[in-house]
């Protein structure tokens, strides 16, 4: 089935008619329809913009959607265009059982066939909390329909008693303090309150931020579009701005396959490296790719990682916010000091490519703190380091750039979780076996063992070593992490524990060794150990459900290395990175 229509297709509200057998008979149905939306015949004949609806009054980060299509509507009419808005599935990350990733899925079907099934000629995919985005981007791929991105913006940080707050890094910083004792449970009912000061998306380098910056790189958003705070009345600008782009796009026919390309994929996960930006990036990219046939390979991922250093100063790896990234020039800053290793060739929704772009964006050349340059960076690596070894055998994402420099290179004894349940019960047990060379591990967090990969990788500092001033630990998991956390955190081990991978056969006090410099991770113990534990584990049923969507989730969803996509949602690789 193609969506995208040819010149010789219909156009406007005469495409995808109702099945009735009779094309005229749904067009004439169809028409009596329009007329009672309260439009004249005068609509029939104009470009149809179709418009994503995310809000809901369970996401706070998507709060201002109502005034965004308000102003792309208007960009919309201002072009000659009909704006006609829509409703899909919205995701917040703190509102949603169990995790938002086990519906992202759902969220990007939705999306895809609602595109698919009615009539525009191009639509405007509203979003920003950290799993709309990608889902967004997985749907529109997949329906290829001309398409551009307006996000909600970022919020602006907060501030406690003199001191800058945002979230989420600071929400688990001041957690951790309060677990270690060092602030009272009425400061931190304080700080809650200031957290989130505004509308908008976390205010840190989180997975919202990352995708957003990866996909101005991708070329999905209209230059300067990643980081403009969601309260400005510029955000509103830019709207109207996309608005009148989108008209643009139906007339030119510029589908996301012709923008979203292995180079494209390849400038989004530099982007990504470079602000030292969420683990999550990466899987979520990996599944946008995916829907169009581009491989992205963790060992390409890594070999990026090598060569890019994070340039970016925001939290959690940096000390700054999205404002000030915004106050800087944005991802336009970014970009241009990352030309150099960027393919500029690339087409985007402006219709003209990254490079030029870049060249006509206003701005740039103000002296600012916030991106650095390519001989001053944050970090010299880039903001990740992919592991492989016996733990790990397709793979572990390492955000080294937010980890304890000094255990980069560790060996220390395992405590093993078997899954959330037992984490949450037994991590402050005051007998539980820990040190500060301790390696905690958790399993059965990954796509199907919890199910839906929650962001549960960042285990909590055991209270009784946090006590001790103790901050950071190794840890390992199959789970994610939230992009705004922190520390020497091993995530999305492939195969996860759920399906038979190595994370299974970890006993409490063996030794794992971490070994950053050679992208190692491994399980020290005997090989005939290994195999008995393997003999012993073997035949562990995979998690089954009886019905409905978690039937489908647990049937379906690849692992983290593939993007946790659905096996049938994916288009066969045709080009690898
Ligand atoms: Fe929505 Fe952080 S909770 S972006």
């Amino acid at each position: 089935m193609q969506a995208n229509a040819s010149p010789s297709s219909p156009r406007g509200l005469a495409r995808n008619l109702t099945g009735y057998g009779d094309a005229e008979f749904s067009i004439f149905l169809r028409k009596a329809f329009i007329k009672a939306l309260g439009y004249t015949d005068d609509a029939l004949d104009r470009p149809v913009v179709g418009i994503v609806n995310t809000a809901s009054g369970f996401n706070a980060c998507h709060r201002n959607v109502p005034e965004l299509i308000e102003a792309a509507s208007r960009g919309v009419l201002l072009q000659g265009g009909i704006p006609v808005p829509f409703p899909v599935i919205s995701l917040h990350e703190t509102f949603v059982h169990p995790t938002s990733m086990y519906l992202r899925n759902l969220m990007a079907m939705d999306v895809e066939e609602m595109i698919r099934a009615q009539p525009m000629d191009a639509v405007i995919l509203i979003g920003g909390c950290d799993k709309t985005v990608p889902a967004l981007l997985m749907g529109a791929a997949s329906a290829n329909v001309p398409a551009i991105l307006l996000l909600t913006g970022p919020m602006l940080a907060g501030n406690w008693r003199g001191e800058r707050l945002g979230a989420c890094t600071d929400c688990r910083r001041f957690w951790a303090r309060f677990r270690a004792g060092e602030v009272t449970a009425d400061d931190l009912a304080e700080v809650n309150a200031r957290l989130a000061p505004t509308i908008g998306t976390c205010s840190v380098m989180g997975t919202a931020s990352t995708m957003a910056l990866a996909a101005e790189a991708l070329g999905m958003i209209l230059p300067g579009g990643a980081c403009i705070p969601a309260v400005f009345a510029e955000r509103l600008r830019h709207a109207e701005e996309v608005g009148r782009r989108a008209v643009g796009l139906a007339a030119e026919g510029l589908t996301p396959s012709a923008i979203i390309t292995p180079a494209a994929v390849t400038n989004a996960v530099r982007t990504t490296l470079a602000a030292g930006g969420s683990t999550n990036a990466i899987i979520h990219l990996t599944a946008i790719a995916g829907r169009l046939g581009i491989g992205l390979g963790l060992d390409a991922v890594d070999a990026l990682a090598r060569e890019t250093p994070v340039l970016i100063d925001l939290k959690p790896v940096g000390q700054l916010y999205m404002e000030d990234l915004y106050q800087a020039g944005g991802a336009v800053t970014l970009l241009r000091e990352l030309r150099a290793k960027l393919n500029l060739s690339c087409r985007t929704v402006t219709g003209r490519t990254l490079g030029e772009n870049l060249d006509s964006a206003p701005g740039g050349g103000r002296p600012q703190q916030v991106v650095r340059d390519l001989a001053d960076p944050v970090h010299a690596e880039g903001g990740l380091a992919v592991l492989r070894g016996n733990l790990a055998p397709d793979g572990a994402l390492l955000k080294q750039a937010a980890a304890t420099p000094a255990l980069l290179q560790h060996t220390g004894p395992a405590v093993v979780f078997e899954d959330l349940a037992d984490l949450a019960q037994r991590i402050d047990d005051p007998d539980l076996p820990v040190s500060p060379q301790t390696v905690l591990v958790l399993r059965r967090a990954g796509p199907k063992g919890a199910p839906g990969m929650p962001e549960a990788g960042y285990l909590p500092i055991p209270r009784k070593l946090a006590r001790q001033g103790v901050k950071d630990l190794v840890r390992i998991s199959d789970a994610r992490m939230s992009g705004t956390a922190f520390g020497t955190v091993i995530l999305h081990v492939s195969p996860e524990a759920a399906v038979g991978g190595p994370l299974a056969l970890v006993r409490t006090g063996d030794l794992i060794r971490l070994d950053t410099a050679r992208r190692r991770l491994d399980l020290l113990i005997e090989e005939t150990e290994w195999q008995a534990r393997r003999e012993q584990s073997f035949g562990s049923p995979a998690p089954v459900a009886a019905r409905g969507y978690q039937r489908l989730f647990l049937e379906q969803v690849l692992q983290a290395d593939r993007g946790c996509d659905f096996s049938f949602l994916t288009s066969p690789v045709r080009s690898w990175i």
